[in-house]
């Protein structure tokens, strides 16, 4: 039986062909056949050969963001910049009444994360995307049919961790002030997660107070530098975040692993427990030999979660060319916002934070 491609492709313009916009570039051009990449912006200098050398000659270069936005010829954008710089891009792409897929996090502080998303709700003709990674992962997809058959009973409480490879050229200490801190750029994946398999507004006397507080540690084990920072940061962080109706998430993320990239995810229900990527292993090869038994870990989050960054673009070019809803909604991406913000605090200020009745996190400062 052959199947007809659909003719209709989705006119997109990246911008930022960083570490994850280069792959989102060769996805865009290679695995998404619903996608048309019509053009490229990236003012970092050197950015215009990479795209000639390594994207189809039809793609066109825009240093100017702005001459992108307005001359790019697309109908949708992907923003994959570093997150400083995410909302005025997202608010420009809407008023030219653009479709937007942004990478998370929407920004580095909430009130900017809610400008951006009441700006999308004007636009409710305009799809808006924030692709959490483990959301589009076959294994985390398998897990939530698991958690919602309920044969895992209720699901009170998830475990995560998220530890990156220790990268000795100090990449982490420059990313951070651009990122938010490790809380808001790493560990919003976690919380996103945990939304995802926690029915978080199950059982909650009031359901725009979705948690109920938080607290977070850190440390500087390897790189101390981030204790300069104008902005605080560690590169070890263990957050708790109690939910309005008593689930629980706890996490550990960081940045200093010797053997890889590492990520996973435990739900416990009250009749099991289940794990997703309990080795996050780049392949079923294990060695046995004169050191005992060994598998290789994934090098980093762009190769464990490598089909996410293909689906999650086929999720996004489908629901625009056929009009139909995103799987996760734009205010999934504020909640986990709120939270991750409410953790870089606590951690900085050394305080638990408390959330109010309108679900917004007490920060004093
Ligand atoms: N698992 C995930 O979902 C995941 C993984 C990695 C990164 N991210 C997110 O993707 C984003 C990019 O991260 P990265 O690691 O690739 O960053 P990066 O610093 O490697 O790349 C960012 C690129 O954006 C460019 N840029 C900056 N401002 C721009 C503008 N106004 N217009 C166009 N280009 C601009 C920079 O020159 C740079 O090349 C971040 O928001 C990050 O949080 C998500």
């Amino acid at each position: 039986m052959t199947v007809e491609t659909p003719k209709a492709k989705l006119k997109v313009a990246l911008f930022g062909v960083g570490r994850l916009g280069s792959i989102r570039a060769r996805i865009l051009t290679n695995f998404a056949p619903r996608i048309e990449l019509v053009a490229v912006c990236d003012p970092k200098p050197g950015s215009d050969k990479w795209v000639a050398q390594n994207l189809p000659a039809h793609v066109k270069f825009f240093a100017d963001p702005e001459d992108c936005l307005v001359n790019g010829g697309a109908q949708a954008v992907l923003i994959s910049t570093a997150t400083a710089t995410h909302a005025p891009l997202v608010l420009r792409a809407l008023d030219l009444d653009l479709h937007v897929m942004v990478e998370k996090p929407i920004a580095v502080d909430i009130e900017t994360t809610r400008v951006v998303l009441e700006k999308a709700k004007t636009k409710p003709h305009l799809k808006f995307l924030v692709p959490f990674c483990r959301r589009f992962d076959e294994s985390y997809r398998s897990l939530k049919t698991l958690v919602d058959s309920g044969d895992l009973g209720d699901i009170h409480a998830v475990q995560t961790d998220c530890l990156d490879k220790q990268d000795p050229s100090g990449f982490f200490v420059n990313f951070s002030e651009q990122s938010g801190g490790i809380f808001v750029d790493m560990g919003v994946h976690d919380i996103d997660i945990a939304r995802f398999y926690l029915d978080v507004t199950k059982g909650c006397p009031n359901p725009r107070k979705q948690v109920n507080r938080v607290f977070a540690v850190g440390q500087t084990a390897v790189y101390h530098d981030l204790n300069n920072l104008k902005t605080r940061d560690c590169d070890n962080g263990w957050g708790v975040v109690e939910f309005s109706n008593g689930k629980v998430l706890n996490f550990h993320i960081g940045r200093t692993l010797t053997n890889g990239f590492e990520s996973a995810t435990r739900v416990f229900g009250t009749k099991g427990s289940a794990i997703v990527n309990n080795n996050s292993v780049i392949d079923r090869v294990e060695v046995r030999d004169g050191h005992g038994v060994r598998t290789a870990t994934t090098p980093d989050a762009f190769v464990l979660y490598d089909k996410s960054f293909v689906h999650d673009l086929e999720e996004f070019a489908n629901c625009v060319l056929d009009d139909k809803p995103l799987s996760l909604l734009a205010d999934d991406a504020l909640e986990a916002g709120k939270i991750a913000t409410a953790l870089q605090y606590s951690f900085r200020n050394n305080v638990p934070v408390l959330f109010d009745e309108e679900g917004n996190p007490v920060l004093r400062a």
